[in-house]
């Protein structure tokens, strides 16, 4: 490789050593379970977005196996070439049925879902309106479309009026995450919605951490806070929750068939393989059915984040299972990962580009999966290196 290119790599890298941001990726030596074996070892997962375990659910596992068998393992093209399979047709219009909208187009991941559809739905001429701490796919898919693009700040509804008062030509789009990933906190989706329609905007809000959580039997934000029918589009994504791979777009019939047309990344690239679109069925067939698993992890987020409060963590602001520990320094929440992993515990620290300089944290990803004495050894261990490097004191 041209040597420029690789002194500039090797100072970014060193850089982010230095910085304590080199993230130092695990590999793990079986399935995402309540507890996962990394280097030989079982420590207990709390990394992992598999909040209701249906990532390795029996029944998710075989609905995968059956379909191997009917369908192979691959699409053969992209769907608008090579033909759609029924299975994906069969996922749409189950996923439809149980968000509660007219129709649903399934895409390779959340993050291709955002590429999709931002830039099919506003180009050069229009504008989005974007909370500041959107999800880098909802970022990048903003960027693509060459829309403008406003940014308000977080949860900022005030500011966001404001900027919908400005003068602009063309369509105009408000894009939210409905769960903040960083933080757990749920975005205000009822005063956007309202905001939406007094200013004659688009929304759109990016589900991926609200389904499975949120919502009667997980259905989501939207049903969270009853307003469906009101929001024109909603992302999601089967790699948190849902315990699969793939992303969605759910909305109106016209919408579906417009993006059907129109979204770059179902026209140009293959369709998610069956055994996944199978389990993703068997998933909301779970789910539909029977919402225990959804109450679990409230329960289980609810016990852990109450303790961490009473041993004098800051856990912030999250209202939802997802459980910021807050650090500060990035070379701190790095080493309390570090001494984690080696009491037994794997929760990734997160710093900066993906949370604020300054803001370095532990984010504890509770599961379904867990049991109490799991949770009540990660306490033990928590209060422990608190003492230990000094954040409690
Ligand atoms: C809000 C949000 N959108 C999209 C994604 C991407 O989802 P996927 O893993 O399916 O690409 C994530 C995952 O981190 C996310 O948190």
């Amino acid at each position: 490789m041209n040597s420029d290119f690789e002194i500039f790599m090797e100072a970014e890298l060193r850089k982010l050593e230095e910085e304590g941001l080199y993230n130092q990726i695990r590999s793990l030596q079986g399935p995402q379970g309540a507890w996962v074996k990394i280097n030989g070892k079982e420590v207990l997962n709390f990394s992992s977005n598999n909040y209701l375990g249906l990532a390795n659910h029996p029944e998710t596992v075989k609905a995968a196996k059956k379909a191997l068998d009917l369908y192979g393992i691959g699409p053969g093209a992209v769907r608008s070439i090579a033909g759609t399979m029924t299975l994906h047709q069969e996922l749409e219009e189950r996923l439809a049925h149980f968000k509660k909208v007219e129709a649903v187009l399934t895409f390779q991941s959340g993050f291709k879902a955002n590429l999709a559809v931002i830039p099919a739905l506003v180009g050069k001429s229009d504008t989005i309106y974007s909370d500041e701490l959107n999800h880098a796919s909802i970022i990048d898919g903003c960027r693509l479309s060459r829309a403008e693009i406003k940014v308000f700040p977080h949860g900022d509804l005030d500011s966001l009026q404001g900027l919908l008062q400005e003068k602009t030509n063309g369509r105009k789009l408000i894009v939210t995450d409905g769960v903040f990933s960083m933080d757990g906190d749920i975005a205000n989706l009822p005063g956007l919605v309202e905001l939406a329609e007094e200013y004659n905007c688009l929304i759109m809000v990016d589900d991926a951490h609200g389904e499975g959580v949120l919502g009667s039997h997980g259905r989501g934000i939207v049903d969270h806070f009853e307003l469906h029918g009101r929001v024109d589009v909603e992302i999601g994504t089967f790699s948190k929750a849902i315990g699969t791979v793939g992303g969605c777009a759910a909305g109106s019939e016209r919408l579906i068939s417009y993006l059907k047309q129109k979204a770059r990344p179902f026209l140009f690239s293959s369709a998610v393989t069956p055994p996944d679109v199978a389990a993703t069925i068997r998933s909301i067939e779970i789910l539909s059915k029977d919402d225990s698993l959804v109450k679990k992890l409230w329960s289980n987020g609810d016990y852990f984040k109450q303790q961490m409060k009473k041993t004098g963590f800051d856990v912030g602001e999250s209202q939802t299972p997802i459980t910021p520990v807050m650090i500060g320094e990035a070379q701190v929440a790095s080493a309390f990962s570090t001494r984690l992993f080696e009491e037994g515990v794997f929760a990734q620290s997160i710093g900066f580009p993906t949370v604020p300089r300054g803001k370095a944290r532990i984010r504890v990803m509770i599961s379904a999966t867990h049991s109490r004495d799991d949770i009540d050894f990660a306490l033990g261990k928590f209060k422990k290196l608190g003492e230990e490097l000094g954040i409690l004191r």
